[in-house]
Protein backbone atom coordinates (compact mmCIF):
# COMPACT_ATOMS: atom_id res chain seq x y z
CA UNK A 1 0.00 0.00 0.00
CA UNK A 2 1.32 3.60 -1.01
CA UNK A 3 1.69 5.51 2.27
CA UNK A 4 1.75 8.60 0.28
CA UNK A 5 -1.34 11.08 0.30
CA UNK A 6 -3.26 10.60 -2.77
CA UNK A 7 -4.85 13.04 -4.72
CA UNK A 8 -7.33 12.27 -8.33
CA UNK A 9 -7.35 15.02 -11.04
CA UNK A 10 -10.18 14.15 -13.54
CA UNK A 11 -9.80 15.22 -17.15
CA UNK A 12 -5.84 15.18 -16.18
CA UNK A 13 -3.99 14.07 -19.50
CA UNK A 14 -3.47 17.79 -20.89
CA UNK A 15 -4.75 21.52 -19.90
CA UNK A 16 -5.45 22.95 -16.92
CA UNK A 17 -6.22 19.31 -15.12
CA UNK A 18 -2.42 18.37 -16.03
CA UNK A 19 -1.17 22.03 -14.69
CA UNK A 20 -3.50 20.57 -11.73
CA UNK A 21 -1.96 17.44 -11.49
CA UNK A 22 2.19 18.44 -11.75
CA UNK A 23 0.70 21.66 -9.04
CA UNK A 24 -0.35 18.89 -6.58
CA UNK A 25 2.24 16.35 -7.09
CA UNK A 26 5.19 19.07 -6.61
CA UNK A 27 3.53 19.74 -3.56
CA UNK A 28 4.05 16.31 -2.31
CA UNK A 29 1.00 13.85 -3.10
CA UNK A 30 0.76 10.93 -4.95
CA UNK A 31 -1.43 11.77 -7.84
CA UNK A 32 -3.57 9.63 -10.13
CA UNK A 33 -4.07 10.60 -13.89
CA UNK A 34 -7.77 10.39 -14.36
CA UNK A 35 -8.40 9.93 -18.25
CA UNK A 36 -10.58 8.71 -20.68
CA UNK A 37 -7.78 7.52 -23.16
CA UNK A 38 -5.40 5.48 -21.87
CA UNK A 39 -2.40 6.59 -24.43
CA UNK A 40 -3.34 10.00 -23.27
CA UNK A 41 -3.21 9.16 -19.99
CA UNK A 42 0.31 7.90 -19.92
CA UNK A 43 1.67 10.16 -22.40
CA UNK A 44 1.11 12.50 -19.19
CA UNK A 45 1.79 10.00 -16.46
CA UNK A 46 5.59 9.92 -18.24
CA UNK A 47 5.50 13.92 -18.46
CA UNK A 48 4.90 14.12 -14.72
CA UNK A 49 7.48 11.05 -13.90
CA UNK A 50 10.09 12.43 -16.12
CA UNK A 51 9.88 15.87 -14.35
CA UNK A 52 10.58 13.65 -10.91
CA UNK A 53 6.90 13.15 -9.85
CA UNK A 54 4.98 10.82 -8.51
CA UNK A 55 2.18 9.77 -10.41
CA UNK A 56 0.29 6.91 -12.24
CA UNK A 57 -2.80 6.64 -14.30
CA UNK A 58 -6.52 5.97 -13.56
CA UNK A 59 -8.66 5.41 -16.90
CA UNK A 60 -12.03 7.20 -16.17
CA UNK A 61 -13.86 8.13 -18.60
CA UNK A 62 -16.62 10.64 -16.42
CA UNK A 63 -19.53 10.70 -18.85
CA UNK A 64 -19.80 6.52 -18.46
CA UNK A 65 -20.61 5.00 -15.10
CA UNK A 66 -19.47 1.61 -15.37
CA UNK A 67 -16.12 3.03 -16.23
CA UNK A 68 -16.17 5.38 -12.93
CA UNK A 69 -17.06 2.37 -10.99
CA UNK A 70 -14.40 0.29 -12.36
CA UNK A 71 -12.17 3.04 -11.76
CA UNK A 72 -12.95 3.46 -7.86
CA UNK A 73 -13.00 -0.35 -7.64
CA UNK A 74 -9.35 0.03 -9.03
CA UNK A 75 -8.33 2.68 -6.86
CA UNK A 76 -9.79 1.33 -3.49
CA UNK A 77 -7.71 -1.83 -4.57
CA UNK A 78 -4.53 0.26 -4.23
CA UNK A 79 -4.75 2.99 -1.36
CA UNK A 80 -6.75 3.07 1.80
CA UNK A 81 -7.76 6.83 1.34
CA UNK A 82 -7.70 9.83 -0.84
CA UNK A 83 -7.08 12.69 -0.15
CA UNK A 84 -7.91 15.01 -2.74
CA UNK A 85 -10.49 14.58 -5.91
CA UNK A 86 -10.26 17.45 -8.11
CA UNK A 87 -13.42 17.11 -10.70
CA UNK A 88 -11.42 19.11 -13.43
CA UNK A 89 -13.14 17.01 -16.82
CA UNK A 90 -15.10 19.18 -18.99
CA UNK A 91 -16.39 19.89 -22.45
CA UNK A 92 -17.71 22.18 -24.90
CA UNK A 93 -19.19 21.29 -28.28
CA UNK A 94 -20.68 23.91 -30.22
CA UNK A 95 -19.52 27.63 -29.32
CA UNK A 96 -21.43 29.07 -32.39
CA UNK A 97 -24.83 28.03 -31.54
CA UNK A 98 -27.39 30.47 -30.21
CA UNK A 99 -29.63 29.07 -26.98
CA UNK A 100 -32.63 28.56 -29.89
CA UNK A 101 -30.31 26.02 -32.19
CA UNK A 102 -28.24 24.48 -29.33
CA UNK A 103 -29.37 20.54 -29.91
CA UNK A 104 -30.70 18.52 -27.30
CA UNK A 105 -28.45 15.83 -27.41
CA UNK A 106 -25.23 18.42 -27.82
CA UNK A 107 -27.23 19.97 -24.23
CA UNK A 108 -27.36 16.14 -22.57
CA UNK A 109 -23.94 15.20 -23.92
CA UNK A 110 -22.01 18.27 -21.72
CA UNK A 111 -24.21 17.88 -19.08
CA UNK A 112 -22.93 14.34 -19.20
CA UNK A 113 -19.62 15.42 -18.53
CA UNK A 114 -19.54 19.06 -16.72
CA UNK A 115 -22.37 18.04 -14.39
CA UNK A 116 -23.71 14.49 -14.50
CA UNK A 117 -19.79 13.28 -14.65
CA UNK A 118 -18.86 15.25 -11.27
CA UNK A 119 -21.66 14.01 -9.69
CA UNK A 120 -20.88 10.71 -10.30
CA UNK A 121 -17.20 10.53 -9.73
CA UNK A 122 -17.69 12.57 -6.36
CA UNK A 123 -20.11 9.77 -5.22
CA UNK A 124 -18.27 6.62 -6.28
CA UNK A 125 -15.01 7.87 -5.02
CA UNK A 126 -16.68 9.13 -1.39
CA UNK A 127 -15.63 6.10 0.70
CA UNK A 128 -12.16 6.86 0.28
CA UNK A 129 -12.52 10.30 0.52
CA UNK A 130 -14.17 9.55 3.97
CA UNK A 131 -11.53 7.36 4.67
CA UNK A 132 -8.55 10.02 4.31
CA UNK A 133 -8.61 12.82 7.50
CA UNK A 134 -10.45 15.76 5.65
CA UNK A 135 -10.52 15.33 2.09
CA UNK A 136 -10.70 18.03 0.21
CA UNK A 137 -12.80 18.37 -2.49
CA UNK A 138 -12.89 20.56 -5.74
CA UNK A 139 -15.21 21.14 -8.60
CA UNK A 140 -14.07 22.93 -11.80
CA UNK A 141 -16.54 25.21 -12.52
CA UNK A 142 -16.15 28.64 -14.88
CA UNK A 143 -16.48 32.12 -14.65
CA UNK A 144 -19.93 31.74 -16.24
CA UNK A 145 -21.05 29.35 -13.89
CA UNK A 146 -21.51 32.79 -11.84
CA UNK A 147 -25.34 33.91 -12.61
CA UNK A 148 -24.17 37.35 -10.89
CA UNK A 149 -21.48 37.87 -13.35
CA UNK A 150 -23.41 36.75 -16.48
CA UNK A 151 -25.97 39.21 -16.03
CA UNK A 152 -23.90 42.17 -14.81
CA UNK A 153 -23.62 44.00 -17.83
CA UNK A 154 -20.08 45.48 -16.63
CA UNK A 155 -18.77 41.38 -16.46
CA UNK A 156 -16.97 40.44 -19.49
CA UNK A 157 -18.87 36.96 -19.05
CA UNK A 158 -21.92 39.01 -19.71
CA UNK A 159 -21.18 38.55 -22.83
CA UNK A 160 -21.25 34.78 -23.22
CA UNK A 161 -24.17 33.04 -23.94
CA UNK A 162 -23.76 29.25 -24.09
CA UNK A 163 -26.77 27.32 -23.34
CA UNK A 164 -25.29 23.83 -22.30
CA UNK A 165 -21.89 24.81 -21.32
CA UNK A 166 -23.19 27.73 -18.87
CA UNK A 167 -26.13 26.19 -17.59
CA UNK A 168 -24.46 22.93 -16.75
CA UNK A 169 -22.00 25.07 -14.86
CA UNK A 170 -24.68 26.99 -13.10
CA UNK A 171 -25.66 23.74 -12.00
CA UNK A 172 -22.48 22.52 -10.39
CA UNK A 173 -22.12 25.65 -8.69
CA UNK A 174 -25.61 23.95 -6.93
CA UNK A 175 -23.86 21.07 -6.93
CA UNK A 176 -21.29 22.00 -4.54
CA UNK A 177 -23.18 23.52 -2.41
CA UNK A 178 -24.87 20.09 -1.64
CA UNK A 179 -22.03 17.96 -1.23
CA UNK A 180 -20.48 20.31 1.01
CA UNK A 181 -23.77 20.63 3.08
CA UNK A 182 -23.54 17.01 4.04
CA UNK A 183 -19.55 16.24 3.91
CA UNK A 184 -19.42 19.25 6.45
CA UNK A 185 -19.74 17.30 10.09
CA UNK A 186 -17.63 15.00 8.05
CA UNK A 187 -14.33 17.82 7.87
CA UNK A 188 -14.71 17.16 3.80
CA UNK A 189 -14.78 20.50 2.32
CA UNK A 190 -16.14 21.22 -1.11
CA UNK A 191 -15.72 24.30 -3.15
CA UNK A 192 -16.14 25.34 -7.13
CA UNK A 193 -13.43 27.07 -8.47
CA UNK A 194 -13.23 29.51 -11.96
CA UNK A 195 -9.91 28.95 -13.34
CA UNK A 196 -9.99 32.22 -15.82
CA UNK A 197 -9.72 32.89 -19.27
CA UNK A 198 -6.89 29.98 -19.68
CA UNK A 199 -5.28 28.85 -23.15
CA UNK A 200 -6.44 25.18 -23.55
CA UNK A 201 -7.76 23.14 -26.45
CA UNK A 202 -11.43 24.01 -25.07
CA UNK A 203 -11.83 27.17 -26.08
CA UNK A 204 -9.09 26.66 -29.08
CA UNK A 205 -6.47 28.30 -27.27
CA UNK A 206 -7.67 32.09 -26.93
CA UNK A 207 -7.17 32.33 -23.36
CA UNK A 208 -4.81 34.34 -22.04
CA UNK A 209 -3.73 32.38 -19.33
CA UNK A 210 -1.44 29.57 -18.97
CA UNK A 211 -2.80 26.56 -17.90
CA UNK A 212 -0.49 26.68 -14.68
CA UNK A 213 -1.83 30.15 -13.95
CA UNK A 214 -5.33 28.73 -14.68
CA UNK A 215 -4.28 26.17 -11.93
CA UNK A 216 -3.55 28.13 -8.93
CA UNK A 217 -7.26 28.83 -7.89
CA UNK A 218 -7.75 24.84 -7.75
CA UNK A 219 -5.09 23.97 -6.06
CA UNK A 220 -4.98 26.38 -3.54
CA UNK A 221 -8.50 25.19 -2.51
CA UNK A 222 -7.49 21.33 -2.37
CA UNK A 223 -4.89 22.34 0.33
CA UNK A 224 -7.33 24.69 2.26
CA UNK A 225 -6.72 23.94 6.19
CA UNK A 226 -9.19 22.93 8.62
CA UNK A 227 -9.80 26.49 8.87
CA UNK A 228 -10.61 27.29 5.44
CA UNK A 229 -14.24 27.53 3.74
CA UNK A 230 -16.83 25.12 2.19
CA UNK A 231 -19.22 25.63 0.39
CA UNK A 232 -18.00 28.48 -1.71
CA UNK A 233 -16.89 29.80 -5.15
CA UNK A 234 -13.68 31.24 -5.89
CA UNK A 235 -11.21 32.64 -8.20
CA UNK A 236 -7.94 34.06 -8.65
CA UNK A 237 -9.18 37.37 -6.15
CA UNK A 238 -11.07 35.32 -3.41
CA UNK A 239 -14.64 34.74 -3.46
CA UNK A 240 -16.85 34.96 -6.19
CA UNK A 241 -20.60 35.40 -6.77
CA UNK A 242 -22.83 32.95 -7.08
N1 LIG B 1 -9.93 27.03 -20.47
C1 LIG B 1 -10.67 27.94 -19.82
O1 LIG B 1 -10.52 29.16 -20.03
C2 LIG B 1 -11.69 27.51 -18.81
C3 LIG B 1 -12.46 28.50 -18.20
C4 LIG B 1 -13.39 28.13 -17.24
C5 LIG B 1 -13.52 26.80 -16.90
N2 LIG B 1 -12.77 25.84 -17.52
C6 LIG B 1 -12.95 24.46 -17.10
O2 LIG B 1 -11.71 23.87 -16.80
C7 LIG B 1 -11.78 22.44 -16.99
C8 LIG B 1 -10.59 21.98 -17.81
O3 LIG B 1 -10.72 22.54 -19.10
P1 LIG B 1 -9.47 22.89 -20.02
O4 LIG B 1 -9.61 24.31 -20.40
O5 LIG B 1 -8.20 22.42 -19.41
O6 LIG B 1 -9.87 22.03 -21.31
P2 LIG B 1 -9.10 20.90 -22.14
O7 LIG B 1 -7.69 21.26 -22.35
O8 LIG B 1 -9.99 20.64 -23.30
O9 LIG B 1 -9.12 19.65 -21.13
C9 LIG B 1 -10.31 19.02 -20.81
C10 LIG B 1 -9.95 17.70 -20.16
O10 LIG B 1 -11.19 17.01 -19.84
C11 LIG B 1 -11.08 15.70 -20.36
N3 LIG B 1 -12.39 15.09 -20.63
C12 LIG B 1 -13.35 15.48 -21.49
N4 LIG B 1 -14.39 14.62 -21.45
C13 LIG B 1 -14.06 13.67 -20.53
C14 LIG B 1 -14.69 12.51 -20.05
N5 LIG B 1 -15.89 12.12 -20.50
N6 LIG B 1 -14.07 11.77 -19.09
C15 LIG B 1 -12.86 12.14 -18.63
N7 LIG B 1 -12.19 13.21 -19.07
C16 LIG B 1 -12.78 13.97 -20.01
C17 LIG B 1 -10.26 15.84 -21.63
O11 LIG B 1 -9.79 14.58 -22.06
P3 LIG B 1 -9.50 14.26 -23.64
O12 LIG B 1 -8.11 14.77 -23.93
O13 LIG B 1 -9.62 12.78 -23.69
O14 LIG B 1 -10.56 14.99 -24.44
C18 LIG B 1 -9.18 16.76 -21.09
O15 LIG B 1 -8.25 16.03 -20.35
C19 LIG B 1 -13.15 22.19 -17.64
O16 LIG B 1 -14.07 21.76 -16.65
C20 LIG B 1 -13.55 23.55 -18.18
O17 LIG B 1 -14.94 23.70 -18.27
C21 LIG B 1 -11.85 26.16 -18.46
Amino acid sequence: MNQQRQALVTGANKGIGLAIAKGLAEAGFFVWIGARDRARGEQAVAQLRDAGLNAALLELDVANASSVHRAAATLAADICALDILINNAGIVIDMSKAPSEVRMEDMKAVYEVNLFGAVRVTQAFLPLLKAADQARIVMMSSGVGSLALITDPTSIYSSVNLLDYTSSKVALNAVTVSFAKELEPLGIKVNAVEPGHVRTDLNANSGFLTPEQGAETAIRMALIGADGPTGGFFGAHGRQPW
